[in-house]
């Protein structure tokens, strides 16, 4: 939530910056700002998006060789221009952008407010730009120490950029609980939310660490203490990022791109892990933990949103092929609710950004409590996959579409790949078994690239019939089911469309009320596992004249008898369908929510990473 930029160096700020926020727009986009410094401290900020940004500056003076810049995702004050980023404080001398929330900015705002502090803001970030000016005024101390004074004031989470007029060479870069990256140009240096804006110009990053406060100084090398002003030695890694993957390459959306990338990214996942030759499987990043795996007495899955419902997968998976035990919790839920953890529990936090403030505080919840934490995240350096003691990343390249899309399949991939290696550890599958499925796995990518051409012409059709409707309902069993939530999320999340998702024989229990001739259905009733018990339900749903979609195997011919309409996919192993079935129902979102004029890559009130609880 909410994207930062930053520059400073011999170049103009302002094109850096824009670029930058377009980058990170998926963050948050309900209002956005700039801030300039050349002969004066220049804020200029308005609601809306980026683009809204630059027309509204389009005729202002944007000279300047250091800026900062913001795109928002509103958590305090409704999105106005007041309450865009960046604030000024009361001299106008600081201006301040910041993503996270300052949790007791109530009572610092009454205290700035007897000593004569006024606000144009109803923003916790205003107060922190105060508190900040106010120590530097009274303690007369520098910009940096004023900063790393105000922090240990602050309690909640931030990533912020300082700026201030008497300091025209200095940015202030501080984290805790929200990322921030610094990349180190040849005479520059830039600063971000994540390394995205960053990448065109610079490889050498330095990821910065909680509660650390960085001093970035035009012509000086880089300094960083904690906010307790313990000095630290800043740690500069290479980025691995490839900068056509930030680019649309040819498609009209994100989403649509990475839905068409998957037969890669999930080979991607695979690669050096699935040897199917040996008739192994090698995760470097759990090997050491292994061990404790096997004498876990359970599995603790904790994430959120499409995240989640990987988990699920996750839980069939392990229990069917390893017969481990797993609990798939919402980490929202799991991290308040006095879960009972020790030390033998291992828990596995699942997250695409790896910066989701709830699955973040899950996992620092059970690693109090001594379980072991493993992560499967996308990106790299990313806040829980530094926090956790061991895991793997996805490696399914940046993920900009705010709805999930190669990001889910690739970590059912990584979860398959962990409980194949699990069940060959345990000995809980015959090796012909064992076997069978490492080759199933093997040939997804290319069945991957088959599900996309196979059901373009149908999904198209069933866009096009149901593109206004206000309700759908998603069923499946086993592991269809996650499927079916997945399937619905999508829906919802980018074409504002009430969908709901249902293990297909709960609908008895109640949806099956909703039910009528204006009622779509889509059942998941491909030909394994308790396919007859879902032809049941289908004939239940055509009883009462609601109209069924139903995605099946290639071939079939039973539910093509009783359905309006058939989408096929490709013969699998049944644990393999959801990295399938997931594919056409991505498709059926993106093509309504293009119909209904919807905003596909950035749809309304959410954000990819989430950044607060
Ligand atoms: C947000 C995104 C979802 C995502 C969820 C969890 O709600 O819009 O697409 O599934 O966060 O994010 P994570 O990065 O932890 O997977």
């Amino acid at each position: 939530m909410c994207g930062i930029v930053a520059y400073v160096g011999p170049k103009q700020a302002y094109p850096i910056l824009i670029n930058g926020l377009k980058k990170l727009e998926y963050r948050g986009y309900d209002s956005a700002g700039i801030a300039l410094l050349n002969s004066s401290l220049n804020v200029y900020k308005t609601k809306g998006k980026v683009s809204e940004l630059e027309n509204f500056v389009k005729d202002v003076d944007l000279r300047g060789t250091i800026g900062i810049a913001h795109t928002r995702w509103a958590t305090h004050g409704e999105p106005n221009q007041a309450n865009a980023h960046p604030h000024y404080s009361q001299s106008r001398e600081i201006a301040l952008i910041h993503n996270g929330i300052i949790e007791n900015y109530g009572l610092l705002r009454k205290e700035l407010e007897t000593r004569g502090y006024t606000f144009q803001s109803t923003t916790d970030t205003e107060v922190l730009t105060n508190l900040i000016e106010d120590i530097k005024n009274n303690e007369h101390v520098s910009l940096f120490d004023a900063v790393r004074i105000a922090l240990n004031q602050v309690i909640g989470a931030y990533a912020i950029v300082v700026i201030s007029y008497d300091d025209p060479d200095t940015l202030i870069a501080a984290r805790k609980g929200s990322p921030l990256v610094i990349g180190i140009g040849k005479d520059d240096y830039y600063v971000a939310s994540d390394a995205t804006p960053i990448i065109e110009y610079t490889k050498n990053v330095v990821y910065l660490d909680d509660e650390e406060v960085a001093l970035i100084q035009r012509s000086s090398d880089l300094k960083i203490k904690t906010i307790r002003n313990q000095e630290k030695t800043p740690y500069v890694q290479q980025l691995e990022m490839n900068l056509t993957a930030l680019e649309k390459g040819g498609y009209e959306h994100f989403m649509l791109k990475e839905i068409y990338e998957q037969p890669f990214s999930i080979k991607d996942s695979m690669r050096g892990r699935l040897h199917t030759e040996l008739g192994t499987v090698s995760l470097g990043g759990i090997v050491d933990f292994e061990p404790k795996i096997l004498a876990a007495s359970r599995i603790i899955i904790v994430a959120c949103g499409t995240s989640w419902h990987a988990g699920l997968v996750g839980e069939y998976l392990f229990e069917d092929l390893a017969r481990i035990p797993v609990e798939v919790e919402y980490a929202s839920e799991f991290r308040y609710r006095n879960p009972v953890i020790n030390e033998s529990d291992v828990v596995i936090a699942i997250s695409q950004s790896g910066e989701t403030a709830d699955t973040l505080a899950a996992i620092e919840l059970a690693k109090s409590k001594g379980a072991t934490i493993l992560g499967i995240c996308n990106v790299v350096g990313s806040s829980i996959a530094r926090a956790t003691h061991g895991g793997s990343y996805t490696h399914a390249g940046p993920e900009i579409g705010v709805a999930s899309t190669k990001a889910f399949t690739a970590q059912v991939t990584l979860l398959t790949l962990m409980a194949l290696r699990m069940a060959s550890l345990k000995g809980t599958l015959s090796r012909t078994r064992y076997m069978q499925i490492l080759h199933a796995l093997e040939l997804i990518p290319e069945k991957v690239a088959q599900t996309l051409i196979l059901s373009k012409k149908t999904v198209y059709e069933v866009a096009e019939k149901f593109k206004d409707v206000r309700n759908f309902l998603y069923l499946g069993r086993g592991y269809n089911f996650p499927v079916a939530l997945e399937g619905a999320l999508k829906l919802k999340e980018i074409s504002y469309i009430h969908a709901e998702g249902y293990p297909a024989a709960e609908m008895k229990h109640g949806p099956i009320a909703l039910i009528d001739e204006d009622m779509p259905v889509v059942f998941i009733a491909t030909n394994k596992g308790t396919y007859d018990k879902v032809v049941s339900n289908i004939q239940e749903v055509k009883a009462r004249k609601g109209q069924v979609i139903a995605i099946v195997t290639e071939g079939d011919t039973i539910v093509k008898g009783m359905a309006d309409y058939i989408i096929e996919i490709p013969e699998t192993e049944e644990m393999l369908v959801p990295l399938l079935a997931t594919i056409p129902l991505q498709k059926l979102s993106y093509h309504i929510a293009v119909m209904r004029g919807c905003n596909v890559d950035q749809p309304r009130n959410l954000a990819k990473s989430v950044t607060v609880e």
